[in-house]
């Protein structure tokens, strides 16, 4: 494990090169490489070409091949490690009865306003221990690392006191530090209003403000704060006022935004300079507008549409209107129990009109840039790290094509080879 590998004779090299974010036509070109080969070492991607330039770079430079692995892409597609850049994974207790719920007809609202939804996940995460979250956590982590992720966004949000909020962080921390899989965390205190504050939301944010944020910064738990800015949760005021304290102190914003009502949620992210907004499902076409204008990534999580079966956020008009989209699962325990990348990718082409070249790009450097890492993950460059996945097919077509189902047969994480199908799964050493 020591970081050193050559990825050679790639029938397609997807690069997806860059180190910024891709806006509107930019996310149709992936900057493939065909017979491409790939250097990485001690981590770091060190020559990307074709497999003739690299071996006669490798030649030239007298490289000890003994201290590298090969792999032999001969007839699969290599492509940067996808990045599912919004996730709520640490959490204890599953909501099932919800989804049958659901299914006779009752809303994901109702549900959350008679005390069920996000509330019942913090009842049980508040009583779990730090041991058995980090235990859910690895087996999550895995679970995602296995199709093909290779960093992952993750939120607190099931505390909603100081208590479990910080919990949630570090366990999200140490998970980053033991696991393959990097952890990117994010302080969502402002989730729900939880039963103490019933009907003063405004008090829950002056709490948070004082208490627990100066603690999550003070910390250095978190490098982002994001807040639930729906009608009944928290207004458009309330997340101004918690998201410009967090900004004031260092974290960088995010926010889920215009999910179920149009609150002008997408506008508050430009106006706040957010990394990302996201849900988006009902956002303003001037919300749009000035999200493009401001350089704020629309995170799109098809996987929550489908599971509330509700129209899906416009894809292809907020690209159309040169906005950089990113993908992800959105990975929770209500809305959207799932951290299916093949499910998300195909329901985000077939539902959302956007191009598969699009949503390669939505996973991997836009999903990088809604997490602020696009200089060092997302592509396929000289410099970044050596994260990436290799198929079982020889095109990136296949992704949404095996419905549902991973075409992933090798991941390489750091420049080393940690799943491969064809070894029986996750390579533990
Ligand atoms: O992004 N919308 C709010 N938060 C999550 C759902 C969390 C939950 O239901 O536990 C979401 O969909
Ligand atoms: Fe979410």
């Amino acid at each position: 494990m020591n970081g050193n590998i050559i990825i050679k004779n790639a029938e397609e090299l997807v690069t997806c090169s860059g180190f910024e974010a891709k806006k509107g036509k930019e996310m149709a070109d992936l900057h493939i490489i065909h017979d491409g080969a790939v250097l990485v070492k001690e981590g770091q991607i060190s020559a990307v070409g074709s497999t003739n330039e690299i071996v006669t770079e490798i030649e030239n430079s007298k490289l000890d091949l003994s201290a590298f692995d090969t792999i032999d892409a001969a007839n699969k597609a290599v492509l940067p490690g996808f990045v599912d850049s919004h996730t709520h994974f640490v959490f204890a207790g599953y909501r099932a009865e919800e989804f049958s719920w659901r299914l006779r007809g009752d809303t994901y609202m109702e549900i959350m306003q008679r005390g069920g939804g996000i509330a019942n996940t913090v009842a049980s995460t508040r009583k779990a221990s730090t041991a058995e979250l980090i235990e859910a956590g690895i087996k999550r982590l895995d679970s995602m690392l296995s199709i093909g992720v290779t960093t992952v966004e993750g939120k607190s949000g099931y505390g909603l006191d100081k208590e479990t909020e910080i919990k949630q962080l570090e366990v999200m921390s140490h998970l980053d530090n033991i696991h393959y899989v990097d952890v990117v965390r994010t302080f969502l205190g402002a989730h729900a209003v939880p039963q103490n504050f019933k009907n003063h939301a405004d008090a829950f944010i002056d709490y948070i403000i004082a208490d627990v944020l100066p603690e999550v910064t003070g910390k250095n738990l978190a490098e982002f704060c994001d807040v639930f800015c729906e009608k009944n949760v928290f207004s458009v005021d309330q997340s101004r006022r918690l998201l410009s304290e967090a900004k004031a102190q260092g974290l960088k914003i995010k926010l889920h935004a215009d999910e179920i009502v149009q609150t002008g949620g997408a506008e508050l992210a430009a106006e706040l300079g957010a990394v990302s907004a996201d849900h988006l499902l009902q956002a303003s076409n001037e919300g749009i507008r000035q999200m493009s204008e401001a350089g704020v990534v629309a995170t799109l999580l098809p996987g929550t549409a489908f599971s509330l079966k509700q129209p899906y956020a416009r894809g292809r008009f907020i690209i159309d209107n040169n906005c950089a989209v990113a993908l992800a699962t959105d990975f929770n325990p209500g809305s959207c129990f799932t951290e299916s990348i093949p499910l998300i990718f195909v329901l985000a082409t077939l539902y959302m009109h956007i191009t598969i070249e699009e949503a390669v790009t939505a996973l991997t450097i836009n999903g990088a840039a809604a997490l602020d890492r696009q200089d060092t993950i997302g592509s396929i460059d000289v410099g970044k790290k050596g994260d990436m996945v290799v198929l079982e097919y020889p095109s990136y077509q296949f992704i949404p094509y095996h419905l549902g189902v991973s075409t992933v047969e090798k991941v390489i994480k750091t420049g080393n080879l940690i799943f491969d199908k064809e070894k029986g799964g996750i390579i533990h050493c």
